[in-house]
C-alpha cells in the first residue's frame, strides 16, 4: 500500500471509529429519555403551576404536575405494544383544584388515618382536622397532595426524572416541626415509575408519606378493576373498627378473602359477607408486608387479562393500603370525558400502617432531627 493509501485508510478508519463513537452517544441519550415542561394553569391563589412530561427509551409516557406531585397520566404498552393511559386523573388543572379523590398525588404529611385526628409525642397533645368521619385523613384540610412543589429536573440514575420539594411548617394542619420533603419521580429504561422519598424536621414530627395513583391496567375510564388478577405479598393485613382505623391486631390472611398470596381477581370476593369487607365497603386496608426490612422488596403483582399488562410493585415500606375504589360512584368526569365509576380504579399505597403514632406496636413513624426519612416505591410494567 502506498504511504497516500494508508494516510487514506487511517483517516477512514478515524471517521468510522468517530461515527461508532457519535452512534454510542446516541444511544446513551435515547436511554435516557427526555424531560419537557409546560404551564398546566393557576391555583386560586394564582400561583403558576407546571406539568411536566417523562418519556423513556421505549416510548412509556408519564405526566406529572406540581401541584400535588399528581401523576396526572401514565401511558404503558399492552402485550401488542399498544399504550394506554393507565391511571385515573383529569385534563385540566381546575378539576383537580375543584377536589378529589387523591387521584394521583402526593399524599402527607400523614398518609392513612389518623384515630380522632388526636396523637401524643413526647407527652404532648398534638389534634389535627378531622377530615374522614371521626378520623384525620391524608395530611388534613390542605395535605401535600394540595400543596405547590418546587420542581426541577433531576439527574436521574436511569431516565428522565424530577425533583418535587415541599418545604411544610411547623404547625402545617396540626404537625409538628418544620418538615422539608423531597419526591423524586424517574421513569426508567426498566420500564418503571420510581418514586424516591426523602425527609428532614427541626423538631420530633410523625411522617408517612406515599403516592395515590389509581391504576386500571385496561385503560382508566374502559371498565371497573374486578377482573384484574392480584398477588399481594402479605401473609397479615391490618384489620379496622368501622371508621377504618387499624384495632392494632395483625390477622392472617389465610382462609379470609384478604387472601391473595396467590393470583386471585379482586372482584373474586370482594362482596362476601364478611365484617372486614363491610367495614371497607370492599377492599380498603392495610397490609403487612412480608419483606418490610427497609430494602426494596415486591409488594404486589397485577395482570389484567384482556390487555395482558403487568404492573409489579416494590417498595422499601412495611405495609400497603389496598384501595379498590369503593368510594368512585361517577361523579368524577375523568381524562376524554370518561366517568370514573364504582371501583373503576385500584390503590396500592405504599406506607407505614394507619394510624401508627397511636400504635406503639406499629413500626414507628416519628422523625427526628438529624434523622432521615427515606422511602422508595416503584412500579413496573410489562405485558404478555
Ligand atoms: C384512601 C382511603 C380510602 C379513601 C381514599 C380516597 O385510600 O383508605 O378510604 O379515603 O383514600 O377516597
Amino acid at each position: 500500500m502506498s504511504d497516500r493509501m494508508k494516510g487514506v485508510a487511517s483517516l477512514a478508519c478515524c471517521a468510522a471509529l468517530l461515527l461508532m463513537l457519535l452512534g454510542c452517544e446516541e444511544q446513551k441519550e435515547e436511554a435516557k429519555g427526555t424531560l419537557a415542561k409546560a404551564p398546566f394553569g393557576k391555583t386560586a391563589e394564582g400561583t403558576a403551576v407546571d406539568l411536566y412530561t417523562l418519556t423513556n427509551a421505549h416510548g412509556l409516557e408519564a405526566k406529572i404536575t406540581n401541584y400535588g406531585g399528581i401523576v396526572v397520566s401514565l401511558k404503558v404498552p399492552d402485550r401488542n405494544g399498544r399504550l394506554d393511559d393507565v391511571v385515573l386523573g383529569f385534563d385540566q388543572l381546575d378539576d383537580y383544584l375543584k377536589g378529589h379523590p387523591y387521584f394521583g398525588a402526593l399524599v402527607g404529611r400523614y398518609g392513612n388515618r389518623i384515630a380522632k385526628g388526636k396523637f401524643m409525642l413526647n407527652g404532648k397533645a398534638y389534634t389535627l382536622a378531622t377530615n374522614n368521619g371521626p378520623n384525620a385523613l391524608h395530611g388534613g384540610l390542605k395535605g401535600f397532595d394540595k400543596a405547590v412543589w418546587q420542581a426541577k429536573e433531576a439527574e436521574g440514575k436511569d431516565g428522565p426524572a424530577l425533583e418535587l420539594t415541599y418545604a411544610s411548617k411547623d404547625g402545617e394542619e396540626g404537625y409538628p416541626g418544620n418538615l422539608t420533603a423531597k419526591v423524586v419521580y424517574t421513569l426508567t429504561s426498566k420500564d418503571e415509575l420510581r418514586v424516591d422519598y426523602a425527609a428532614t424536621t427541626d423538631q420530633d414530627t410523625v411522617v408517612n408519606l406515599t403516592q395515590h395513583s389509581y391504576f386500571n391496567l385496561a385503560g382508566a375510564g374502559s371498565q371497573d378493576i374486578l377482573e384484574h388478577r392480584m398477588m399481594l405479598n402479605a401473609e397479615k393485613f391490618t384489620p379496622v373498627d368501622s371508621t377504618l382505623i387499624p384495632t392494632g391486631e395483625l390477622r392472617g390472611v389465610k382462609g379470609t378473602p384478604f387472601d391473595f398470596t396467590s393470583p386471585t381477581a379482586i372482584g373474586a370476593r370482594i362482596s362476601q359477607d364478611e365484617e372486614q369487607i363491610r367495614f371497607g365497603k370492599g377492599y380498603d386496608h392495610n397490609f403487612v408486608l412480608k419483606g418490610a426490612g427497609g430494602s426494596l422488596e415486591l409488594a404486589a403483582r397485577v395482570t389484567e387479562p384482556t390487555t395482558g399488562r403487568i404492573m409489579e410493585v416494590y417498595t422499601t415500606e412495611p405495609g400497603v393500603q389496598f384501595y379498590a375504589g369503593n368510594f368512585l360512584d361517577g361523579t368524577n368526569i375523568g381524562k376524554g370525558g370518561k366517568v370514573y365509576k364504582f371501583r373503576y380504579g385500584f390503590c396500592l399505597e405504599a406506607q407505614h400502617f394507619p394510624d401508627s403514632p397511636n400504635q406503639p406496636a406499629f413500626p414507628s413513624t416519628v422523625l427526628k432531627p438529624g434523622q432521615k426519612y427515606k422511602q422508595t416505591t416503584v412500579y413496573r410494567f410489562s405485558a404478555k
